[in-house]
Protein backbone atom coordinates (compact mmCIF):
# COMPACT_ATOMS: atom_id res chain seq x y z
CA UNK A 1 0.00 0.00 0.00
CA UNK A 2 1.60 3.41 -0.85
CA UNK A 3 0.70 6.49 1.09
CA UNK A 4 0.51 9.78 -1.32
CA UNK A 5 -0.30 13.07 0.71
CA UNK A 6 -1.85 15.57 -2.03
CA UNK A 7 -1.34 19.28 -0.62
CA UNK A 8 -3.76 21.86 -2.57
CA UNK A 9 -6.57 18.73 -2.33
CA UNK A 10 -9.58 21.11 -3.09
CA UNK A 11 -7.48 22.66 -5.56
CA UNK A 12 -8.59 22.31 -9.26
CA UNK A 13 -5.86 19.89 -10.54
CA UNK A 14 -5.20 18.59 -6.68
CA UNK A 15 -9.46 17.57 -6.51
CA UNK A 16 -9.12 15.77 -9.98
CA UNK A 17 -6.10 13.88 -8.35
CA UNK A 18 -8.00 12.98 -5.10
CA UNK A 19 -11.03 11.43 -7.26
CA UNK A 20 -8.61 9.36 -9.60
CA UNK A 21 -6.50 8.37 -6.98
CA UNK A 22 -8.87 7.55 -3.69
CA UNK A 23 -10.56 4.67 -5.09
CA UNK A 24 -7.47 2.29 -5.93
CA UNK A 25 -6.66 -0.02 -3.14
CA UNK A 26 -3.14 -0.29 -3.47
CA UNK A 27 -3.34 3.41 -2.37
CA UNK A 28 -3.80 5.39 0.57
CA UNK A 29 -5.01 9.24 0.01
CA UNK A 30 -3.75 11.81 2.86
CA UNK A 31 -5.27 15.03 1.29
CA UNK A 32 -4.84 18.28 2.93
CA UNK A 33 -6.22 21.94 1.80
CA UNK A 34 -5.49 25.12 2.22
CA UNK A 35 -7.57 25.32 5.71
CA UNK A 36 -4.88 22.43 7.11
CA UNK A 37 -1.75 23.78 5.68
CA UNK A 38 -0.06 27.17 4.81
CA UNK A 39 3.18 26.55 2.74
CA UNK A 40 4.27 29.59 3.84
CA UNK A 41 4.94 28.42 7.23
CA UNK A 42 8.33 26.02 7.27
CA UNK A 43 7.51 23.94 11.00
CA UNK A 44 3.63 22.94 10.05
CA UNK A 45 4.56 21.89 6.82
CA UNK A 46 7.67 19.88 7.76
CA UNK A 47 5.48 18.57 10.33
CA UNK A 48 2.23 17.99 8.37
CA UNK A 49 4.30 15.75 6.38
CA UNK A 50 7.20 13.91 8.46
CA UNK A 51 3.53 12.91 10.43
CA UNK A 52 1.85 11.13 8.06
CA UNK A 53 5.33 9.74 6.08
CA UNK A 54 3.99 9.12 2.96
CA UNK A 55 5.73 7.57 0.08
CA UNK A 56 4.82 10.28 -2.27
CA UNK A 57 3.92 13.93 -1.96
CA UNK A 58 2.33 15.27 -4.75
CA UNK A 59 2.10 19.60 -3.84
CA UNK A 60 -0.92 21.18 -6.24
CA UNK A 61 -0.63 24.13 -3.68
CA UNK A 62 0.29 27.21 -5.11
CA UNK A 63 -0.62 30.90 -5.54
CA UNK A 64 -1.67 31.11 -9.59
CA UNK A 65 -3.02 34.67 -9.89
CA UNK A 66 -0.42 35.50 -12.83
CA UNK A 67 -1.50 38.57 -13.56
CA UNK A 68 -1.35 39.69 -9.79
CA UNK A 69 2.23 37.82 -9.60
CA UNK A 70 3.39 39.86 -12.73
CA UNK A 71 2.00 43.50 -11.74
CA UNK A 72 2.88 43.22 -8.16
CA UNK A 73 6.33 43.21 -6.42
CA UNK A 74 5.85 39.11 -6.52
CA UNK A 75 6.84 38.68 -2.54
CA UNK A 76 3.89 36.65 -2.32
CA UNK A 77 4.52 34.11 -5.01
CA UNK A 78 8.25 33.65 -4.31
CA UNK A 79 6.73 32.83 -0.31
CA UNK A 80 4.60 30.44 -1.67
CA UNK A 81 5.51 29.21 -5.06
CA UNK A 82 9.44 28.92 -4.36
CA UNK A 83 9.96 29.06 -0.45
CA UNK A 84 7.37 26.79 0.33
CA UNK A 85 7.70 24.46 -2.53
CA UNK A 86 11.37 24.31 -0.95
CA UNK A 87 9.74 23.65 2.55
CA UNK A 88 8.05 20.59 0.99
CA UNK A 89 11.23 19.20 -0.68
CA UNK A 90 13.21 19.70 2.25
CA UNK A 91 10.56 17.68 4.39
CA UNK A 92 9.94 14.86 1.93
CA UNK A 93 13.58 14.33 0.67
CA UNK A 94 14.04 13.95 5.16
CA UNK A 95 11.53 11.37 5.13
CA UNK A 96 12.82 9.51 1.10
CA UNK A 97 9.63 10.47 -0.15
CA UNK A 98 9.04 11.64 -3.98
CA UNK A 99 8.06 14.77 -4.00
CA UNK A 100 5.88 15.79 -7.40
CA UNK A 101 5.20 19.18 -9.11
CA UNK A 102 2.79 18.97 -11.69
CA UNK A 103 3.82 21.44 -14.77
CA UNK A 104 2.33 23.73 -16.85
CA UNK A 105 2.45 25.99 -19.46
CA UNK A 106 0.09 28.40 -18.30
N1 LIG B 1 -5.41 23.30 -13.29
C1 LIG B 1 -4.66 22.70 -14.18
O1 LIG B 1 -5.14 22.28 -15.25
C2 LIG B 1 -3.19 22.44 -13.92
C3 LIG B 1 -2.45 21.69 -14.85
C4 LIG B 1 -1.10 21.45 -14.62
C5 LIG B 1 -0.49 21.96 -13.48
N2 LIG B 1 -1.21 22.73 -12.60
C6 LIG B 1 -0.50 23.26 -11.42
O2 LIG B 1 -1.17 22.81 -10.25
C7 LIG B 1 -1.05 23.79 -9.24
C8 LIG B 1 -2.45 24.18 -8.74
O3 LIG B 1 -3.16 24.79 -9.83
P1 LIG B 1 -4.75 24.81 -9.90
O4 LIG B 1 -5.11 25.20 -11.28
O5 LIG B 1 -5.31 23.53 -9.36
O6 LIG B 1 -5.04 26.07 -8.98
P2 LIG B 1 -6.18 26.36 -7.90
O7 LIG B 1 -7.42 25.60 -8.19
O8 LIG B 1 -6.27 27.84 -7.76
O9 LIG B 1 -5.55 25.77 -6.59
C9 LIG B 1 -4.51 26.36 -5.86
C10 LIG B 1 -4.69 25.84 -4.44
O10 LIG B 1 -3.57 26.26 -3.67
C11 LIG B 1 -4.07 26.74 -2.45
N3 LIG B 1 -3.12 27.68 -1.89
C12 LIG B 1 -2.86 28.95 -2.30
N4 LIG B 1 -1.94 29.53 -1.51
C13 LIG B 1 -1.61 28.58 -0.57
C14 LIG B 1 -0.72 28.59 0.53
N5 LIG B 1 0.00 29.68 0.84
N6 LIG B 1 -0.63 27.49 1.30
C15 LIG B 1 -1.38 26.39 1.01
N7 LIG B 1 -2.24 26.33 -0.03
C16 LIG B 1 -2.36 27.42 -0.81
C17 LIG B 1 -5.39 27.40 -2.81
O11 LIG B 1 -6.20 27.56 -1.67
P3 LIG B 1 -7.15 28.85 -1.56
O12 LIG B 1 -8.10 28.78 -2.70
O13 LIG B 1 -7.76 28.70 -0.21
O14 LIG B 1 -6.23 30.03 -1.64
C18 LIG B 1 -5.95 26.39 -3.79
O15 LIG B 1 -6.64 25.34 -3.15
C19 LIG B 1 -0.28 24.96 -9.85
O16 LIG B 1 1.10 24.81 -9.52
C20 LIG B 1 -0.50 24.78 -11.33
O17 LIG B 1 0.56 25.34 -12.08
C21 LIG B 1 -2.54 22.96 -12.79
Amino acid sequence: MKKILIIGSKAQLGSDLSKELKNKSSIEIVALDHTQIELRDKSPVHKSITEPRPDIVINCGAYVRVDDCEENPPSHAIEVNALGAGFVAQASAEIGAVCVYISTDF
